[in-house]
C-alpha cells in the first residue's frame, strides 16, 4: 500500500449536491436543519446551496433564504455554488465569503449542464474570478467528467490536466476532480490523478466520486495513495447531477470517514453524529439511508 496522509479534510457537499437532484423539493427549514447539524459534528467545510439559475435547479431556489438562515460556526467555510455573475452577486448579497465555480472536462456534458462549451465557460468565470480577489472570496474549482462522460463516453486525461490547470492559473485555490457518473475504477483514478498532479500542487486538489456503479471507495483509497488529501462526500449518499444522464448517489460521507478511521487516518469528525444525522436527513427523504456504514451502525444500535 502506498503512502496514505494523516489526516483527510472531508467537503461535505449533501446539502448541494445530495439535494439538487431530489425528486421532491425539500423544505427550506430541513435544508438549514441539515447544515446545521452537520456543522455540529466536526466537519470544516459544507457546500451549502448553489446559486445556479432556479429554472435549471428548481431544487435550490430558495439558496438566499437557506444561506441567511443558517447558523454559521466559526472554523466551518460554507462555500456556494456559482455558475456567472449574477450568481455571484446573488451569493455575495446573503454574505457567502467562498464559492466554487464548476465546468467539465467534456464538452458534450457541459453544454447540457451549464449551456456553454468548456472555454466559453471559463470565460464566464473571469469576471467572477475577478471580483472574489478583489472581495477577498476563496474560489474552489469543480472538473466534472474526468473518467467518463454520458454523452461523449471517454474523456481524455490531458483535456481534464488543462481544464484543471487554467482553472488554477485563474486563482481557484482548490481544484475538485468529479467523477460525475462513478463509472471510473481505480487505475484510471490513479492515472488521472497522477497526470493532473503533475501539472497542479497535490495539496490544491479534491476528488469527488459518485457511486453509481459502486466504485467510490475504492477510487478514493487508490487517490489517498496518490497523496490526495481532500475528499468530497455526501451525507446518507444522497446526490447526482439533474443534467448527467444515469448520474446517482455521491460516495456517502459516513462511508468515507468508517474508512478513513479505520486506517488511522484524521478527520475531525464525530462518526456517530454524522451517522444521525444521516439517518434524521434519510428519514426526512422518506427512504433508507444510502450510506452502508450508517445502516450497519443503526443496526448495531437496534
Ligand atoms: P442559460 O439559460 O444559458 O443562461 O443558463 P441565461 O444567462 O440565458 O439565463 C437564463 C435565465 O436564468 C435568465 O432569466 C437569467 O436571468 C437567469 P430570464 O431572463 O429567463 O428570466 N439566471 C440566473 N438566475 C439566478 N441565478 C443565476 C442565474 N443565471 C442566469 N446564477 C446557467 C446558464 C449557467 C445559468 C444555467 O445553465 C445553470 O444555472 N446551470 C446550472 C446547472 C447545475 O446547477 N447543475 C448541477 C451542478 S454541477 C454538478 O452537480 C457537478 C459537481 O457536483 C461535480 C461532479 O459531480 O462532477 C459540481
Ligand atoms: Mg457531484
Amino acid at each position: 500500500m502506498g503512502h496514505l496522509p494523516a489526516a483527510v479534510r472531508i467537503v461535505e457537499v449533501g446539502p448541494r449536491d445530495g439535494l439538487q437532484n431530489e425528486k421532491h423539493i425539500v423544505a427550506t427549514a430541513d435544508k438549514v436543519e441539515l447544515i446545521n447539524r452537520l456543522s455540529a459534528t466536526g466537519l470544516r467545510s459544507i457546500e451549502a446551496t448553489s446559486f445556479v439559475s432556479p429554472k435549471w435547479v428548481p431544487q435550490l431556489a430558495d439558496a438566499a433564504e437557506v444561506f441567511s438562515t443558517i447558523e454559521r460556526r466559526p472554523g466551518v467555510s460554507y462555500p456556494v455554488l456559482v455558475p456567472n455573475e449574477a450568481g455571484y452577486e446573488r451569493a455575495r448579497a446573503v454574505g457567502a465569503d467562498e464559492i466554487a465555480v464548476f465546468t467539465a472536462a467534456s464538452e458534450a456534458f457541459n453544454r447540457r449542464n451549464i449551456n456553454a462549451s468548456i472555454d466559453e465557460s471559463l470565460r464566464r468565470f473571469e469576471p467572477v474570478l475577478a471580483r472574489a480577489r478583489e472581495d477577498g472570496v476563496r474560489v474552489r474549482g469543480y472538473v466534472s467528467t474526468v473518467l467518463g462522460c454520458p454523452y461523449q463516453g471517454e474523456v481524455p486525461v490531458a483535456e481534464v490536466v488543462r481544464v484543471s490547470r487554467v482553472l488554477h492559473q485563474m486563482g481557484c485555490h482548490e481544484i475538485s476532480l468529479g467523477d460525475t457518473i462513478g463509472t471510473g475504477t481505480p487505475r484510471a483514478a490513479r492515472a488521472m490523478l497522477r497526470a493532473v498532479a503533475a501539472e497542479v500542487p497535490m495539496q490544491a486538489l479534491a476528488v469527488h466520486f459518485h457511486d453509481t456503479w459502486g466504485q467510490a471507495l475504492a477510487n478514493i483509497l487508490a487517490c489517498l495513495e496518490e497523496g490526495v488529501a481532500v475528499v468530497d462526500a455526501a451525507v446518507a449518499g444522497t446526490g447526482g447531477c439533474p443534467y448527467a444522464r444515469g448520474a446517482s448517489g455521491n460516495v456517502a460521507t459516513e462511508d468515507v470517514v468508517y474508512m478513513l478511521h479505520g486506517m488511522g487516518i484524521q478527520t475531525g469528525i464525530d462518526l456517530p453524529a454524522l451517522a444521525a444525522t444521516g439517518h434524521w436527513l434519510a428519514a426526512r427523504l422518506g427512504r433508507e439511508s444510502g450510506s452502508r456504514a450508517g445502516r450497519a451502525m443503526a443496526a448495531d444500535a437496534d
